[in-house]
């Protein structure tokens, strides 16, 4: 099958065009680093010629209320582009718990966008997957400083990313859901935690105490981020992945 995958270039968008090249897909990432603005439009037609799917793995330069209107821009874009050109399936990546945290803008500019799957075009799976791994540092990074991190004790299910994108890849490659599916990593485990492994593994001696109100994520309910029943869990522990 031939894809295109927006934000082709980016965090999971890179590891999906490896899972689905390597599942012996033809994958061309597409960016705005590639000629590929879906704001504007520019370089989306070609872009799409002759695909079959079509995976939206972008992201809004903003994590704010303002990501809403890139959501709502960039989306329509591309399901009007992904229609005039025929393509059978278009996959959004979105976050497990978008829509039970509203105090978050952009959980709520993410659910705008899954609306716009949900009653676009084309048929469309909705792939809602827990935090990556490789994103759990930026998160610890919101609420340390040079002395001392502060997280609150939010359970995560967290998720390595290469594991995620070749789940991604197999939704992708098989039939429309015409609905959303979860996924999740194997463990759940409290943000604080995380942090605490985290430090550990770098080395880093900063002290660490459980704030439950450091951070956006200390707006999320009980267990709104894990994977919840029915969630495809994939194999890699976050213990493990920090030791390799
Ligand atoms: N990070 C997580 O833990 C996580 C978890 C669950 C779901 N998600 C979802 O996964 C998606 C991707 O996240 P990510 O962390 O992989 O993002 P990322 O690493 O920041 O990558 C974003 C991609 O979008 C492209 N892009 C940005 N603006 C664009 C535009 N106007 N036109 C075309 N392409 C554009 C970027 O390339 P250029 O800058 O070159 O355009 C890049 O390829 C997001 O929707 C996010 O909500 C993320």
């Amino acid at each position: 099958m031939k894809f295109a995958v927006l934000g082709g270039t980016g965090l999971i968008g890179s590891k999906i065009v490896k899972a689905l090249t390597a599942a012996g897909h033809e994958a061309l990432p597409h960016a705005r680093s590639t000629g590929v603005d879906l704001l504007t439009g520019a370089g989306l037609a070609p872009a799409l010629a002759g695909a079959d799917a079509v995976v939206d793995a972008t992201q809004s330069p903003t994590a704010d209320d303002a990501s809403a209107d890139f959501f709502r821009v960039a989306t329509g874009n591309l399901l009007t582009a992904a229609e005039h050109a025929g393509v059978r399936h278009a996959v959004l990546v979105s976050i497990v718990g978008v829509d039970q945290v509203p105090d978050l803008g952009y959980y709520r500019a993410k659910v705008v966008q899954e609306e716009l799957y949900k009653t676009g075009p084309v048929p469309f799976s909705i792939v809602r997957t827990t935090q990556f791994f490789e994103y759990l540092a930026e998160i610890i990074s919101w609420t340390g400083d040079q002395n001392a991190v502060r997280l609150p004790p939010t359970l995560l299910q967290p998720v390595a990313a290469d594991d995620a994108a070749r789940t991604i890849a197999d939704i992708a490659a098989g039939t429309p859901l015409h609905t959303i599916r979860n996924v999740a990593g194997p463990d759940v485990i409290a943000l604080d935690d995380i942090g605490r492994l985290s430090l550990a593994a770098r080395g880093d001696n900063r002290a660490l105490s459980t704030d439950p109100t450091a951070g956006p994520f200390a707006v999320a309910p009980d267990h709104t981020l894990t994977g919840q029943d029915g969630a495809l869990i994939c194999p890699t522990r976050y213990g493990d992945w920090l030791t390799t």
